[in-house]
């Protein structure tokens, strides 16, 4: 027996057969709407250089106090990417992607590791769908990717979300709104929390999404963001909300969203099951025109959105994609001529779900398994079809009677009985 436990890490989940499926739906939908939008997909590696993660904030959780982060062999520092946002405009600094006059448009799928306290909805494993767009700094961009997030939604027929939306402006309007807001909490220091008085001296915007009953009491008098925004970052955002309205997306301005990474400026949002608060968010992102340029790249407005595949999945009551064979192959003796008819009869029907039985045993035993394979049909070769170069077709859940067939005629037989044709293309069933 070995000394460790046959468990996962906590915080980290397996997904069985069936799951697996149903969560490669999931993803598959998401993907063909983000295709239609003509984004691509970009792949990262899952560990970075720590380094590539400082861009998100020494003030935000994430980087303070949720990176596995460690020394490899070699002495060199690495982390579990927390989310995709760094590892994408790193990846897009190396190979050039931001020297192209030409916007990007990119999606990434994976997961991502945080050490939080495991709890319903955080995981300190867990899948996100980002989309990162590069080069345009308009509205316009703003108001796609907030159109693509309720298309993804409605595609997936989710109950209703909340969009919440905010502008953290300039960073010279964050610093000024931040200079206010401390001295404004200073006033009541003593009354905070320790996590808030900590927060008072790391990032105060912070406070305006503190769980603690004081500070959600204070925030009710805190100055409000918008008296600290300059004139272009008021018409960016008031140019965001009329192209949303005027294409009918439902939204509220929630001057408190400030979102837990330090990366973001400008436009700020949220996707929200109603009643459940921020700490449960679906889908968030933002503008972040500084990041690439911080990390050493040109000059580059950038903004995107990241969504949780098991907040999702959670929403969902997907059912199970067929999974059961179409066929069981049984095989009396040598397994060699089995094996090859099934090679060319998958050749013919690549749509084809056909289990060749493996394990030898006797035709009774092997019929069982094929039974419970849940196939439709079990394929018999037995000792008098090897003689004569046929196959028996038992059906496994009708009471039509045995056929016997030529092996050069099964893959037409087969064709014939699911209604497709020869060449046709797999199976999206
Ligand atoms: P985030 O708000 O940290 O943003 O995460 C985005 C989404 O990932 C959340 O709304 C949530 O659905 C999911 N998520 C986050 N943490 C967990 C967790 N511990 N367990 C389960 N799901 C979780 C970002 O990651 C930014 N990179 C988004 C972005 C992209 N901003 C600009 N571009």
């Amino acid at each position: 027996m070995p000394d460790w436990p046959a468990r996962a890490v906590r915080g980290m989940h397996d997904l069985l057969p069936g799951a697996a499926s149903r969560r490669r739906t999931l993803e598959q939908r998401i993907i063909t709407v983000l295709d239609r939008y003509g984004y691509r997909e970009i792949r990262f590696p899952v560990v970075e250089h720590s380094a590539v993660f400082s861009g998100m904030g020494e003030s935000s959780d994430v980087v303070q106090k949720q990176m596995y982060a460690f020394a490899d062999r070699g002495g060199t520092q690495l982390s579990l990417r927390p989310e995709g946002t760094a590892g994408c405009v790193r990846a897009g600094i190396e190979h050039g992607l931001f020297r192209s006059s030409e916007p990007q448009r990119l999606w990434y799928l994976g997961p991502m590791f945080r050490h939080e306290r495991p709890q319903q909805g955080r995981l300190r494993q867990f899948d996100q769908i980002g989309v990162e767009t590069y080069g345009l700094a308009g509205p316009d961009i703003d108001a796609e990717l907030l159109l693509i997030g309720n298309r993804i939604w409605e595609q997936l027929e989710l109950p209703p979300l909340e969009l919440e939306l905010n502008t953290l402006g300039t960073p010279e309007d964050r610093a000024r709104y931040r200079q206010q807001l401390q001295s404004y909490f200073l006033a009541s220091a003593d009354q905070l929390c320790k996590l808030d008085r900590e927060r008072l001296q790391r990032n105060p915007l912070r406070l305006l999404d503190s769980k603690d009953a004081t500070t959600v009491a204070l925030c009710q008098d805190a100055p409000d963001i918008v008296d600290s925004l300059c004139t272009e970052s008021r018409e960016h955002f008031a140019a965001l909300c009329a192209l949303l309205q005027q294409c009918g997306v439902v939204f509220r301005v929630n001057r408190r969203l400030v979102r837990g990474l330090d990366y973001y400026t400008a436009t700020v949002f949220e996707w929200l099951l109603p009643g459940q608060g921020a700490q449960n968010a679906i889908c968030a992102g933002g503008r972040y025109d500084l990041l690439v340029e911080g990390m050493g790249g040109p000059q580059v407005p950038a903004i995107g959105f990241a969504l949780g595949l098991e907040r999702i999945a959670g929403l969902r009551t997907e059912t199970t994609p067929a999974e059961h064979p179409h066929a069981y192959l049984v095989i009396a003796g040598d397994p060699a001529p089995g094996m090859a008819l099934a090679e060319t009869v998958r050749s013919h029907l690549p749509w084809l779900r056909l289990l060749v039985h493996c394990g030898g045993g006797n035709l009774k035993r092997q019929l069982r398994r094929a039974d419970r394979s849940g196939a439709d049909y079990a394929l018999i070769l037995g000792a008098t079809e090897y003689a004569d170069a046929t196959i028996a077709l038992k059906s496994l859940r009708t009471d039509q009677p045995q056929q016997h067939l030529p092996w050069q005629e099964l893959a037409t037989h087969l064709a014939r009985l699911y209604g497709r044709a020869l060449a046709d293309s797999p199976a999206d069933d």
